[in-house]
């Protein structure tokens, strides 16, 4: 273990100039106009698997390439394991609020900046800097691992449903490890156990044929884009309670258990509130605002757009408008059963001036495994060997919608091991990673697969 840890230590300027290069492409999933920026970026981690001596294919799909690469099979009783992550990027806009261009990575202090940069470049090249570490130093490998690097994920995973379905035999393995999410702090290591679903729906009003002129026919007809606000705040009551009719149905509160390890969690109200930038914290009465993002189900407006939005103004009644909404769904939501209790709702209250239609779009369970196991107790091992800091449990809000799909697929649970940090700036201008949580973990991985192979 000695000489991989002291590899990945001499290496890190090495490690950091690969990360840069791979964060140079610009992956964006949700643009077209990137399509060939995706190959680029699957072929690169490709090239760089295949640099260690992994066994590596890249995978068209309808979509976009899925990256797998193995390492020479070890002895067959040790165990295997499926490290997942993905090599597409948020979009980067708005560019103006970026201090440096998002796609030109710069190294200030003991951060990196770049889009993409901790969501997730540099969390699963930190897996494969470890096996890089084993490989070179002549250090056998204590599990078998299969890397498995998509790049759909920031849309919702599309195509690797079935492409795990169909290769379900050669992924066999005995569990997923992923770096797709966070931890507190540098000193508070963690190990989550549950994440949030989400589904996507748009909602759309449509009102006159076309845009009118707002003097000479407003006021004698519904305006679509009134009646969409009126319709959204029906959705949710001003205690942040969601008042679709059976929404917290199938909710499982947290237990007293999962209420002492949040307690641990270094949390503190006004510094994130400040963090935030808002002039007050709002959430669902009776929860804290830690329970409130990571184990309360939400309805969020992610954008709405209608009439004219240009310089200056202009005097119409729009034709339509329209909200993107995604909500978070926590254990045991059924992402189909709330669609349609959401859509039910939504038609109940659309007034009969306009038409209402639903779209719905990428969904994914929630996910949550027992934090107890044997196997949990090896990765908080790993954790705390790694970050040098006690580990503790966690939820998170965010979503991975293909764990569910390991489960179901595969059979397997997933280990989320989170390198990214709460001020990394995930998804926002100005994303980046932490140097000591990259160096932190890859020790992390080190131990990982000693503490997994024991158990
Ligand atoms: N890395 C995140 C998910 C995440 C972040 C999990 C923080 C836990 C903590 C991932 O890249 C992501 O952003 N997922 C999307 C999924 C969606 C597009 C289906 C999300 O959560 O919005
Ligand atoms: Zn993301």
């Amino acid at each position: 273990m000695k000489a991989v840890l002291d590899y990945l230590h001499t290496h890190e300027a090495r490690f950091l100039e690969e990360l840069c290069a791979y964060a140079r492409i610009p992956s964006v999933s949700a643009q077209p106009k990137h399509a060939p920026d995706m190959l680029r970026a699957a072929a690169w981690i490709a090239s760089h698997c295949r640099s260690l001596g992994l066994a590596t294919r890249v995978h068209p799909t309808a979509g976009n390439p899925i990256v797998v690469a193995r390492t020479t099979p070890v002895d067959s009783r040790r165990p295997t394991y499926l490290v997942y992550g993905h090599y597409d990027v948020q979009p980067p806009e708005p560019f103006e609020l970026w201090k440096t261009p998002p796609f030109e990575p710069r190294i200030e202090g003991r951060s990196i900046y770049a889009r993409g940069i901790s969501d997730n470049k540099g969390q699963h090249l930190a897996h494969l800097n470890v096996v890089e570490a084993y490989v070179r130093t002549g250090t056998q490998l204590p599990c078998n691992l299969i890397f498995l690097i998509e790049g759909e994920e920031e849309v919702g995973s599309d195509h690797l449903g079935l492409f795990l379905q169909k290769q379900r035999g050669k992924l066999a393995c005995d569990g997923v490890v992923i770096s797709d999410n966070g931890i507190p702090s540098l000193k508070h290591p963690a190990l989550t156990y549950a994440l949030r679903g989400i589904v996507a729906i748009e909602v759309r009003i449509d009102g006159p044929s076309r845009d009118l002129h707002s003097g000479l026919f407003g006021g004698s007809l519904e305006n679509p884009a009134m009646a969409l606000c009126q319709l959204l705040a029906k959705m949710r009551d001003k205690r942040g309670k969601i008042s679709v009719p059976g929404y917290y149905q199938n909710v499982v509160p947290l237990s007293a258990y999962e209420r002492r390890q949040m307690a641990k969690l270094p949390f503190r109200s006004e510094a994130y509130r400040k963090f935030l930038g808002v002039p007050k914290l709002f959430g669902e009465s009776g929860f804290t605002p830690d329970e409130q993002k990571t184990s309360r189900p939400t309805f969020e407006i992610n954008g709405l757009t209608s009439g004219y939005q240009g310089a200056g103004s202009k005097t119409i009644v729009p034709a339509w408008a329209s909200a993107k909404i995604t909500l978070r769904l926590v254990p045991d939501q059924k992402p189909r059963q709330i669609v349609l209790a959401v859509t039910q709702h939504l038609r109940k209250h659309c007034p009969p001036t306009v038409r209402l239609t639903v779209k719905p779009g990428h969904g994914g369970e929630p996910y949550i495994v027992s934090p107890t196991t044997p196997r949990a107790q090896a990765a908080l091992r790993a954790l705390r060997a790694g970050f040098g800091y006690e580990a503790l449990l966690m939820r998170e809000g965010g979503s991975i919608p293909i764990v569910n799909q390991f489960k179901k697929v595969l059979g397997v649970d997933t280990l989320l091991l989170g390198m990214a940090l709460p001020d990394d700036n995930a998804h926002s201008p100005n994303e980046k990673f932490s140097l000591d949580a990259f160096t932190a973990g890859m020790r992390m991985g080190a131990h990982l697969w000693k503490e997994l192979a024991a158990i």
